[in-house]
C-alpha cells in the first residue's frame, strides 16, 4: 500500500499538489496542503487510481513537503527518514 501526508511546518501553500492531484491533497484555510484520505495523518492507503497523482504532486512539490511511504505515518511526517 501506499501511504501520504504533507509536512505543514514546510509547505509554502504553493497550491502545486491539490492540481496535480485533486482526489489526494486539499488545502486548509492558510493554504496549506493536506491529505484529503484521513485529514493529514497519513494512514489511509492512497487508492490505487490516485497513486499517479501522487506521484506527480511529489514530483512536483518544490519544498518536498509531500511524504510518501510503504506504511502507516501516524501523524508524523518524519516517521520514515
Ligand atoms: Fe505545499 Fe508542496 Fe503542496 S509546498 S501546497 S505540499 S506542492
Amino acid at each position: 500500500a501506499v501511504f501520504t501526508m504533507v509536512d505543514q511546518e514546510t509547505c509554502i501553500a504553493c497550491g502545486s499538489c491539490g492540481a496535480a492531484a485533486p482526489d489526494v491533497f486539499d488545502y486548509d484555510d492558510e493554504g496549506l496542503a493536506f491529505y484529503i484520505g484521513d485529514d493529514n495523518q497519513g494512514n489511509t492507503p492512497v487508492a490505487e487510481e490516485h497513486v499517479e497523482d501522487l506521484e506527480d504532486a511529489l514530483d512536483g512539490c518544490p519544498t518536498d513537503s509531500i511524504k510518501v511511504a510503504e506504511e502507516a505515518f501516524d501523524g508524523d511526517p518524519a516517521k520514515h527518514e
